[in-house]
């Protein structure tokens, strides 16, 4: 098993999590349930915003990218910790902005903006939008006038850096929905159009190569392409490159098939990047610019567990043994998806050693409905409480009401104490915006 601190086995041969008792809080808050230790967030959020503070005189700021996890608590411990957030959607922008989050330090992300998104993000006051189309630089122009303002951009390039992982979470490939290529001059092109507009203050470029990657150098060759990109339009166009924010794509643990990085290691990662900004700004002799970076998976990926009951368990002799639970895609769609990997670990005997491989089913009508695929687990029994590690990233975002089944409620646990961050959803929350027109209705008759 992972020996991330935040979990160990207690003397009930129980597994724990940020000191609680995961039969426990099975127990109080049922099952399937997120949980989250508030600890690993915060460390996480520490060690980029520190070594930011000491490898680059504190001239820039991280931002959470929230798509990995958004909820009211999230924003908050992100305020609570000085670092800022990127959002991708109205919702995540309203999401933040209830949550009391200061919208100067807020990055407003996506490839397709929509009109009353862009007003949104104006009316609030974002500090920064990173625009990814000619017309929603129009539209920023235009609700910035309507505004009497100027608003802050980014243009996202694609410095065509081909990172490795799965290809659906690859971005910065010269085929991608995301940016304006480097390579092809398209990049150079949309930045002479924003330096045109009266209303847009283009501050400078964002990039993103893609997510759950270890390799440090593409993360140092992608920063090497932007400054190279910046020292380019520098020189064509005068264009001063105030700001780069080079994205998230950290990977984390999953199963032993990864590298295990502790909150500390991810900060060499940083600090590679950082190094490569210097040693560009220095050669090509630009400014240095003020830096982002946006981790999403690594802040809350390793935090967060799911805890399920197990339900039927059936042998297909000679193929397979199947232990279903409680949840499935619609908690996590990962390995519907991508065919992720995850390590499940029997937390009601997480002292016992595994004795069988098995597949995890969830509950849904759909064959591909697996959550992990021949992994070793202690003989699993109907009640026993299974949990399943490192779902703290785009499980609950990415949760849906396939079946009409729910999606399950958030905890977050402190010092072994445990509170909602997000309630249970009830049958009555499906069928709230369900509504039956007079002429259906009509038919009854
Ligand atoms: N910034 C931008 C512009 C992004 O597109 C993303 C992730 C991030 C930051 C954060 O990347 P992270 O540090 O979390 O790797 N649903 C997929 C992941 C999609 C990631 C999309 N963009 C999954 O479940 O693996």
């Amino acid at each position: 098993m992972n020996t991330r601190e935040t979990l160990k086995v207690n003397e009930k041969g129980h597994l724990e999590i940020g000191g609680a008792d995961c039969v426990e809080l099975a127990r109080e808050f049922g099952t399937p349930l997120y949980v989250f230790d508030e600890a690993y967030i915060r460390r996480m959020m520490r060690v980029y915003r520190d070594t930011l503070e000491k490898e680059y005189a504190g001239n820039g700021l991280v931002l959470y990218a929230s798509k990995a996890f958004s909820c009211e608590a999230v924003y908050r411990i992100a305020r609570q910790e000085r670092i800022g957030v990127d959002v991708v959607s109205g919702g995540e922008l309203y999401t933040a902005l209830k949550a009391g989050f200061p919208a100067s330090k807020i990055y407003m992300h996506g490839n397709n903006k929509l009109d009353y998104e862009l007003e949104e993000a104006l009316d609030a006051g974002v500090g920064c939008i990173v625009a990814d189309a000619y017309a929603e630089i129009d539209k920023i122009d235009r609700e910035a006038k309507k505004r009497g303002r100027t608003q802050n951009i980014l243009l996202r390039i694609n410095p065509g850096v081909e990172a490795h992982t799965h290809a659906y979470i690859q971005t910065a490939k010269t085929d991608s929905k995301f940016g304006f290529s480097v390579a092809d001059g398209t990049a150079e092109k949309i930045t002479r159009y924003a330096l045109s507009k009266k209303h847009v203050n283009l501050r400078g470029f964002h990039c993103h190569i893609g997510s759950q990657i270890f390799e440090k150098q593409s993360f140092v060759l992608a920063a090497e392409k932007c400054m190279d990109f910046a020292a380019e339009m520098k020189e064509k166009l005068g264009f001063v490159t105030e700001e780069l924010n080079m994205g998230g794509g950290f990977g984390i643990w999953y199963t032993d098939e990864d590298k295990k990085i502790s909150p500390e290691g991810y900060g060499e990662y940083l600090e590679a990047l950082i190094s490569a900004v210097k040693a560009r700004a220095l050669e090509k002799g630009l400014k240095l610019p003020y830096l982002l970076v946006e981790p999403g998976r690594s802040i809350v990926g390793e935090a967060g567990i799911t805890l399920y009951t197990v339900g039927a368990v059936k042998e297909i002799p000679g193929v397979k043994k199947y232990v279903a639970i409680d949840g499935g895609m619609f908690d996590n769609p990962r390995y519907a998806l991508y065919q992720a990997k995850y390590t499940p670990v029997l937390a009601s005997r997480a002292g016992e050693a595994a004795a069988e491989l098995v597949s995890i089913a969830g509950k849904c009508c759909e064959s591909g409905d697996l959550i992990a695929v021949n992994v070793l687990l202690p003989k699993a029994e109907t009640g026993d409480i299974l949990a399943i590690l490192s779902t703290g990233a785009y499980n609950y975002s990415m949760a849906m009401n396939y079946n009409r089944n729910l999606i399950p409620p958030c905890v977050l646990v402190r010092e072994g104490k445990a509170d909602y961050i997000v309630r249970p959803q009830t049958y009555e929350d499906l069928t709230r915006n369900d509504v039956v027109p007079d002429f259906l209705a009509q038919t009854d008759k």
